[in-house]
């Protein structure tokens, strides 16, 4: 496979006849390629829910298309009903996954569409909710090119470069944004290694990262996650890269839980920790970490899932957070389409993006 049918893989899509959201089942790789396409509310849901689709801004991409595809399916032909039951598959479809902040911001931009149309017949509406989905696709192949190019420049020809999680073409819609300076790199000639975390208990960094990277022909090993202190250890690494959930607005960074581990280590091995995201994950309206909520999953995932035979007793009690929040003090600087945000994030955010952070839809 060449490098090109990984960082444009058109993973998340409309379906050719516009009517539903076709996605690459994500659960199923790297062993099975299978694509879906997906229109009815529940099945919309789910996808989010059990992780065929995810990554923050995939999720946020997703969840634009399936808003629209749901509303094409309305009977209402008057403003008000129809907007009421945009207004409940906003609603229902946000309370698929809680961390990712992608998936209310497009969910909202969306249905913000609809109402700002009073005036407007229903299949006009539909029109503009498709327009405004097709927008924000658009919008994330432009912040992961520049994103990836911030991030190219942080790093230099024959680095090690660890990676937790995946954040890659999968993730998002092109290239990626912690992966995409190693897929930018490639395409330039430029030499760079990759180690993967392979990121339990879902296993994103073994199954997505490396699957990734290694179709692409770059060059990259995959670790266990309680190993990523002894490559650090011995010097194989000279920079982290990472994506991100949730950003509050003073830099406290919600993403894979493990990544927070990472930056602590990073910390006290002294090498850079950066964060890479699009803005559209930054939450202007959450003051810290301690606002984020976080995803709590089913014990089984730690136990059965990816195991011949439970790894435990049946009766031993699991505790699996999806999430942890990397406090802002662990992270050297924050990648975002508008630059690189170095600390006191507040400040370099309002410069980038404005008081209050008025970028973020
Ligand atoms: O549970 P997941 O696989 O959706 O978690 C994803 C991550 O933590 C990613 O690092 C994050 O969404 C950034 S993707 C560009």
């Amino acid at each position: 496979m060449d490098l090109k049918q990984i960082t444009h893989a058109e993973n998340v899509r409309l379906s050719d006849d516009g009517r539903a959201v076709r996605i690459l089942d994500q659960s199923l790789l790297p062993n099975q390629t299978v694509y879906l396409e997906l229109s009815r509310a529940e099945d919309l849901y789910e996808a989010i829910a059990s992780l065929r689709v995810r990554g923050a801004p995939a999720i946020g991409i997703f969840a634009g298309y399936a808003l629209y595809v749901l509303a094409l399916q309305s009977q209402a032909d008057q403003y008000g009903p129809f907007v009421e039951e945009c207004r409940k598959y906003r609603d229902y479809l946000n309370s698929s996954r809680p961390t990712a902040v992608n998936l209310r911001h497009m969910l909202d931009r969306v249905l913000a569409v609809a109402e700002s149309m009073p005036c407007a017949d229903v299949a006009s509406i539909q029109e503009a909710m498709g327009q405004a989905a097709r927008a924000i696709h658009q919008e994330d192949i432009a912040m992961c090119a520049a994103i990836s190019e911030y991030g190219l420049s942080l790093v230099k020809e024959g680095d090690g470069i660890l990676t937790h999680c995946n954040a890659g073409p999968l993730a998002t819609s092109r290239y990626g944004t912690g992966l995409g300076p190693l897929f930018l790199a490639k395409e330039r000639g430029i030499t760079l290694h990759a180690w993967c975390d392979e990121t339990r208990p879902l296993l994103q960094g073994a199954r997505l990262t490396a699957y990734e990277l290694q179709r692409a022909g770059i060059d990259c090993t995959l670790i266990c996650d309680n190993m990523a202190s002894l490559v650090m250890k011995e010097g194989k690494i000279n920079a982290c890269f990472v994506g991100c959930d949730r950003v509050a607005r003073n830099g406290d960074t919600a993403n894979k839980i493990g990544t927070s581990g990472v930056a602590i280590l990073a910390k006290h091995y002294g090498i850079p920790f950066y964060v890479l995201g699009p803005s559209s994950t930054i939450d202007f309206t959450c003051p810290d970490g301690d606002h984020i909520p976080i995803e709590l999953r089913d014990g089984s995932e730690i136990k059965e899932k990816f195991f011949a035979q439970p790894s435990s007793l049946p009766e031993v009690k699991c505790y699996n957070p999806a999430f942890d929040v990397t406090d802002h003090s662990l992270i050297t600087a924050i990648v975002t389409e508008k630059g690189i945000c170095y600390p006191p994030f507040e400040e370099s955010f309002a410069k980038a993006f404005g008081r209050g952070g008025g970028a973020v839809r």
